[in-house]
């Protein structure tokens, strides 16, 4: 028996070694389908494997009459509509682990570079402009890290952060008091959190709950010369009212990784001085890439092979 397995964004060739090693897998690697090319190719598959830029909507999961699994490289399953995937009995996998030590350091690298100015400073140098005094940091030594979402991401950032002596806020709805002091942590509300941090960073998934969790009230609370990161997800900051809070200098730093809208259209927040960003490259390195890619290709397999899964 043969299973036809579509790949629609580019996946680490490493990573998809446990599909090439199976028996009967037949995989197509397509990266570069519009919405309209995928509603037709996706019938003849029995799998889908997607990063980020695929969107899985309604249309696409109607047309898969014969898909089976969809796998996600990565952790937010947000670009895959579940709800129809669930009614038509098609089972997601992602891959949850796989790019937290990315994310996390990524995070550290986005925290460091805001707080000392480093990609303001090297676009100054590389216009020959020797400018020493534009360009004056804050130590995050003995200053205080809010991290909302205290998951995977959260708690390696809230880890690293105790390593260069800061001290560490957590907010989730899941936190315990048992792993707070095991991370020697303190904790509480998202309100408290927010009101006390000198730095924040938010690390939970995009929900109803959490979208624009930090708003113009959220802001409103916190101290002045906040700086924020967002290595999460796009739409947890109100991009609207961080805009204002940064022109009112309420908020001193921005790093932002994700944005409200991706591939990024509009650039005005990266006009202000304040801010840094990158392109979504919180997972993007050799070692998650093959990571996450391994994780969802042995899913797959499993499910053809054994029918069971390990996460779905
Ligand atoms: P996780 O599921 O391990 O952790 C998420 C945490 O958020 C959980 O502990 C959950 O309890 C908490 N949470 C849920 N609702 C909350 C709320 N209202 N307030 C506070 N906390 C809340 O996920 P993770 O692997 O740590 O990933 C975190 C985020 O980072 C996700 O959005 C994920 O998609 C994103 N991510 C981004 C990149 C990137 O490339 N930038 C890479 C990996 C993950
Ligand atoms: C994820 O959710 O895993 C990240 O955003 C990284 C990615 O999309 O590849």
């Amino acid at each position: 028996m043969t299973f036809h397995i579509l790949i629609s964004d580019p996946l680490s060739e490493e990573g998809i070694y446990p599909l090439r090693q199976a028996e009967g897998m037949n995989i197509v690697i397509e990266t570069d389908l519009t919405p309209e090319q995928l509603a037709i190719r996706i019938g003849d598959f029995d799998a889908l494997l997607v990063r980020s830029q695929t969107q899985v909507t309604r249309a696409i999961i109607e047309k898969g009459h014969n898909l089976k699994i969809i796998g996600r490289a990565g952790v937010g399953v947000d670009n895959i509509d579940l709800e129809a995937a669930t009614e038509h009995g098609i089972i997601v996998v992602n891959a949850p682990d796989g790019n937290t030590n990315s994310a996390a350091e990524h995070t550290m690298a986005m925290l460091m570079s805001m707080a000392r100015k480093i990609p303001q400073a090297f676009h100054a140098l590389r216009n020959k402009n020797w400018d020493r005094k534009s360009f004056v940091g804050v130590e995050l030594k003995n200053k205080t890290l809010g991290v909302i979402g205290l998951g995977r991401i959260g708690a390696e950032v809230a880890a690293r952060a105790k390593g260069q002596r800061m001290n560490v806020m957590a907010y989730d709805p899941f936190l315990t008091a048992e792993k707070a002091e095991k991370l020697g942590i303190g904790f509480g509300t998202v309100e408290e959190v927010l009101k006390v941090a000198d730095f924040i960073t938010v690390h939970t998934p995009l929900l109803k709950e959490t979208r624009h969790l930090i708003n113009a009230d959220a802001f409103a609370i916190m101290k002045d010369g906040v700086q924020i990161v967002n290595c999460a997800r796009g739409g947890i900051i109100d991009e609207n009212a961080l805009y204002d809070a940064i022109q009112s200098k309420k908020v001193a730093g921005a790093a932002l990784d994700v944005f409200e809208q991706e591939p990024l259209v509009d650039f005005r927040l990266l006009d202000l001085p304040e801010v840094v960003a990158t392109p979504h490259l919180g997972a993007s390195t050799i070692e998650a890439q093959e990571s996450v890619a391994v994780d969802v290709s042995a899913d797959v397999v499993s499910y053809f092979t054994t029918g069971t899964v390990r996460n779905s």
